[in-house]
This record gives structure tokens, sequence and C-alpha cells, in this order.
């Protein structure tokens, strides 16, 4: 199987990622390294450990990272998210522990430890842990088979700001530094994500799955779309997160291109912005494959497969 490590802030739909991860046997989670984001690290960390034991997968390790951006105060989401980022279904404390060891120093020793070129990254939240482990051994550059983010948005504008989409927007500098690290990255933004949107008919499938992960996804994702039919009008919320799992399974669903990305970090105004150079109009090196179009409903077939498998 492909080995990846998911560094993540629970939420919602970074739960429907790390399920569809638990449920695919082309996977091996290595760990899951926690960052601040959507809340607090804490309670990020927490909500990690409640959704592995929802899935009765307490043998996966949940490493905690950063607490804070790296040159920013923190900005959380609960205004989306909920209170403890994850509501929707009933939470419990968790009972299968912390990891001691820092998720920066996670990354780096199992990127060391590991042939080089087979360790996958999936980034699921702000970038501020890998960006860290850049910075504190920047030779791990070279030994990431693939990063797959889901961050940034062009076409589609912003989520958090106009320009920004929440995960760049938290920590942009931390995203600069990952987009210039020369890791091959596959980035999953807005364009994407706001194509798989949670229709009452999708999730009355998940519904339909009956085992404890699938009733706890399908809480969770009852609360989380309220946002987005309230504030969009839309007919359901945008499943972001589980695109960069779905990628690594399925890479068919998708398309897109190799593109140059470059984050704004200096104005106010834009901060956090993915200045995408989609049409190639610079000759600036081509640093990630952006995507753009989903197979919405091969996207839930997926999904909805692999919750079957928990
Ligand atoms: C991203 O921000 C978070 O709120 C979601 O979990 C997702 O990772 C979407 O902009
Ligand atoms: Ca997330």
């Amino acid at each position: 199987p492909r080995k990846i490590i998911i560094d993540t802030d629970p939420g919602q739909d970074d739960a429907a990622a790390i399920m569809l991860g638990l449920g695919s046997p082309e996977l091996e989670i290595l760990g899951i390294t926690t960052v601040a984001g959507n809340v607090p690290l804490s309670r990020t960390s927490t909500n990690a450990r409640i959704i592995l034991e929802f899935c009765g997968r307490t043998d996966i390790k949940v490493f905690a990272g950063a607490d804070r951006p790296i040159a920013r105060p923190l900005v959380t989401a609960e205004h989306v998210h909920g209170k403890t980022g994850l509501d929707g279904p009933e939470l419990h404390e968790p009972q299968m522990p912390l990891q001691p060891q820092h998720a920066v120093d996670f990354i780096i020793e199992t990127l060391k430890c590991e042939a080089a070129g087979t360790v996958t990254l999936c980034t699921l939240g702000p970038l501020t842990n890998i960006a860290l482990a850049l910075e504190k051994a920047p030779e791990i550059a070279g030994r990431v088979r693939e990063l797959v983010m889901m961050g940034g948005g062009f076409f589609e504008g912003g989520n958090i700001t106009p320009a920004a989409e929440f995960n760049v927007y938290v920590d942009p500098e931390a995203a600069a530094a990952v987009l210039k690290s020369g890791i091959p990255i596959v980035m999953m933004p807005l364009d994407v994500t706001h194509k798989v949107l949670t229709l009452k008919s999708r999730v009355e499938k998940l519904r339909a799955i009956g085992n404890r992960p699938a009733k706890a996804l399908v809480e969770m994702l009852e609360f989380f779309e309220r946002f987005d039919v309230e504030k969009y009008g839309s007919d359901g919320g945008p499943l972001h997160d589980p695109t960069v799992i779905a990628y690594l399974l399925k890479p068919d669903l998708f398309s897109g291109r190799d593109c140059n990305v470059e984050v704004e970090t200096a104005s106010p105004l834009t901060a956090g912005m993915t200045v995408v150079d989609w049409w190639q109009v610079t000759s600036r090196r081509h640093n990630a494959r952006v995507m753009k179009d989903i197979d919405a409903d091969g996207f839930f077939a997926l999904l909805a497969e692999r919750i079957g498998r928990l």
C-alpha cells in the first residue's frame, strides 16, 4: 500500500477524509498529525482521536503539531464547524493517548526512516507543520513522494476573504514555503471542492450504510452543510478535504494541469490568495498540479463504498 501521513485540523470534512483513508486498503496511514486551524490545536488533536475511535482504529498514532501559524495570530472557523470543530454527533472524551512526540519531528523522522520517494503527505489544514518540518530539516523535501493539499482557489475566489481560501489564509507564509520547496505538489482548490456538494440523495446513501462511522459522519455533514446552505443557498455543503484522499485512490476522477502557484503574503487585502498561472502567461516554474474539475458522482460512490468497509 501507498504510505501516507495525514496532516489535519478536524473539521467535519477532515473527518470524512480520514474515514475515506481508513476504509482504503491501498493506503497505509503512518500517522495523523494535527495542526491549529478550524479550531485550536488541543481541540483538533482531540477530534482526530475521536474520529479514529469512531472507526475502531486506535492503532493509528496521533501527533500534535503547531498551535499557531508561523507569523500571524491564529484565525479559526467555529462559525462553520461549530464550537468543537466536529459538531453534529455526540462527542466523547477520547480514550486513546496523544503521542508525546511533536508532529513536526514525527514528519521529519518518518521521511528520513522510510525509503526516499515512498511517503505521501496529505494536508487538510493550514500548512504550518510541513513548513516547520522543511525549515528544521530541509533535506526532507527531496524524500517526499508527493504532497496532496486541500487549499487555495482561483476562478472560484475565496471562502474566508474574497481572495483567499481558509487553509492558505490561516498560514500564508507556510503555504508559500511549501510551494517553493520543490516537493511535487497536487492542489485541490475550492474550484474542485465546491463541485462536490453533500446533496440530500448522497447523504442518504451514506446514512443507509448504517455502521458507526457512517452514522457519525452523516451527523457531522448535516451540521456542516448548514453554513453553506444558509449562506450561499447551495444544495449541500462542499466536501473539501476528502478530495485529497480520493485523488490518491482514483486520480482519473480529477482533471487539472501543471501550473505555477504563488501565495500572496504582503497585501492585507489579498493575504493568502493563491495566484495560479492557469493560462501559462508567465515563465515561472511549474510547482503544482492544480486540479479544476472532478467527477462528483464518481467521488461520492467511492466515498460511500469505502465508508461501507469500515
Ligand atoms: C478548508 O477549510 C476548512 O474549514 C476545511 O476543513 C477545509 O480544509 C476549506 O477551505
Ligand atoms: Ca480541514
